[in-house]
């Protein structure tokens, strides 16, 4: 029996005939039988059944929150759409960091509308990082007043609670946390993917970078307690995932503020030990929290992914102090020297921002002298977004906008360059890739993903997914290689 089997006969073993419970997640499964009731009443009036579209708009902590959601919305009794016009339920998780993402709802909010006029019965829910602002809860009280339930990032396991409420109110529902301590373990599930799978092992984040939203709207770090995780992981490579990312806004400083420290280091020890899992993947590193410690393990270990996304984004120190990155260039540079050193063939990512106050193009000089000594393997770019309510806001010198630009294209052109030469190194290698889906182009081929998160796609067939197989990198095509694979 899987995991949601298990939480399946604790739901259905509630009483609803009895007050919901008070401790959770009992209560939560005491909800979702009775969502459950209300959803099946309303599939047999329409004689057929209800679709739900989840829509996942952020990052990969994001997309953790919105397989907990889809669990819940398919306990209640939804089949899972792709489609918002089939949908009798869409949810979109959203993201803030960037105010473009925000832009992005508000674009699809005024679609949804126009389908609600033409379906008065579709339901329509907001949560996530960007519902965590009081002027975005403004602004849809004001002006998307057809949303029927808005809720943030602290209160996902109160989901189903939520649901019920919905149903039995017209008016919208409006539940936002400014903070929790609460961690709610045993909910259901419903994994994007059978063979890989994220790990929240902690939640928030203390660090403060001066442009960035997150700590606002995640709140303080806190981390999950290591048997938990363990446990986690366990059942999940009983479901037969052989790959897991831990997840955490800033992973290397996982454990710190548990009530037994524990490092990040020693909790991949141990995760290590479990039997029948095969890679080990982690995000977000910070520069300045990553201990010779963990580069150890990384060195030791046989699962750990060839792999480290480490945030640069500035290469001078005044823009990184005012970032509050709390590390040099020079200081930066050295951890990668100690990190290629010690394991030479790991691959490292990061992300940059171009146009933070005050930057100028010989700041930006700065960065790209970083790009060409890390020789990152990929590098994600981003024009700065100006955050109300970060310290970055108020700052005076935002950059103007071609400035901006002139920057970034040049930052984009070394980065491509740079990622390009560091991919034709490995042709002609034979390498283990992990079989994940079939190949959108063309159906006779599959795709993997190797220990250094680069793509080769290969034929085989699709009986082959979820399985790591050694694969020749035969033609590099610059961010992935064409290969085929070999005994
Ligand atoms: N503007 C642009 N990029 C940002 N990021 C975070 N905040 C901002 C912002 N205000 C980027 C950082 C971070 C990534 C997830 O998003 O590079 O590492
Ligand atoms: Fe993820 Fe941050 Fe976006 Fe939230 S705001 S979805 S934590 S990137």
């Amino acid at each position: 029996m899987g995991y949601n089997d298990d939480i399946k006969m604790l739901i259905d073993a509630q009483d609803l005939t009895l007050p919901p419970p008070e401790r959770e997640p009992q209560r939560q499964y005491y909800f979702i039988k009775k969502c459950r009731e209300i959803v099946k009443k309303k599939s047999e009036e329409l004689g057929r059944p209800l679709y739900a579209c989840s829509v996942c708009m952020g990052c990969q902590m994001n997309a953790r929150d919105s397989e907990k959601l889809s669990g819940i919305l398919v306990q209640v009794g939804y089949t899972l759409t792709e489609s918002e016009e089939d949908a009798d339920l869409v949810l979109y998780n959203t993201c803030t960091v960037r105010d473009n993402a925000n832009q992005r709802v508000y674009g699809r909010l005024g679609y949804l509308n126009s389908l609600k006029k033409k379906n008065p019965h579709l339901r329509i829910i907001l949560c996530g990082c960007m519902m965590q602002e009081a002027s975005v809860i403004e602004k849809i009280r004001r002006s998307y007043r057809f949303v029927d339930l808005i809720f943030g990032t602290h209160n996902i396991f109160k989901f189903a609670q939520l649901l019920c409420t919905m149903y039995e109110n017209q008016e919208m529902i409006v539940d936002i946390w400014q903070e929790t301590d609460q961690i709610v373990e045993e909910l259901p599930v419903q994994r994007k993917y059978a063979y890989k799978s994220g790990i929240n092992i902690m939640f928030g984040c203390n660090n403060f970078c001066s442009y960035c939203i997150v700590p606002y709207v995640r709140g303080r770090e806190r981390s999950r307690e290591p048997k938990e995780i363990l446990r986690e992981i366990e059942r999940l490579v009983e479901d037969g995932v052989v790959e897991i990312m831990l997840l955490g806004q800033n992973v290397n400083s996982y454990g710190k503020n548990l009530e037994e420290p524990i490092t990040f280091a020693a909790l991949l020890r141990e995760v290590e030990k479990i039997e029948g899992l095969k890679r080990i993947r982690f995000m977000t590193s910070h520069p300045k929290d990553l201990s010779d410690e963990l580069i150890e393990v990384m060195r030791d270990s046989r699962k750990i992914c060839r792999h480290l996304h480490l945030p640069v984004q500035a290469g001078s120190d005044r823009i990184l102090q005012a970032m509050n990155r709390r590390y040099t260039k020079e200081q930066y540079l050295s951890l990668v020297q100690k990190i290629k050193t010690a394991i030479p063939d790991i691959a490292i990512t990061t992300d940059i921002i171009v146009g933070f106050p005050g930057e100028t193009l010989p700041d930006v000089e700065e960065t790209i002298d970083v790009v060409k000594k890390v020789q990152y393997d990929n590098a994600f770019t981003f024009i700065y977004s100006k955050r109300t309510g970060t310290p970055a806001a108020s700052m005076e010198d935002q950059v103007p906008e071609e400035v901006v630009r002139e920057g970034f294209d040049k930052l984009l052109k070394v980065v491509q360059d740079t990622a390009r030469e560091r991919a034709a190194l490995l042709q002609g290698k034979v390498m283990e890739a992990l079989v994940e889906e079939v190949n959108e182009q063309d159906p006779s081929l599959m795709t993997g993903r190797l220990s250094n998160n680069m793509l080769v796609h290969f034929p085989a067939s699709e009986s082959m997914i979820g399985k790591l197989v050694n694969v020749s990198l035969d033609t590099c095509h610059g961010f992935y290689y064409t290969g085929h694979i070999v005994d």
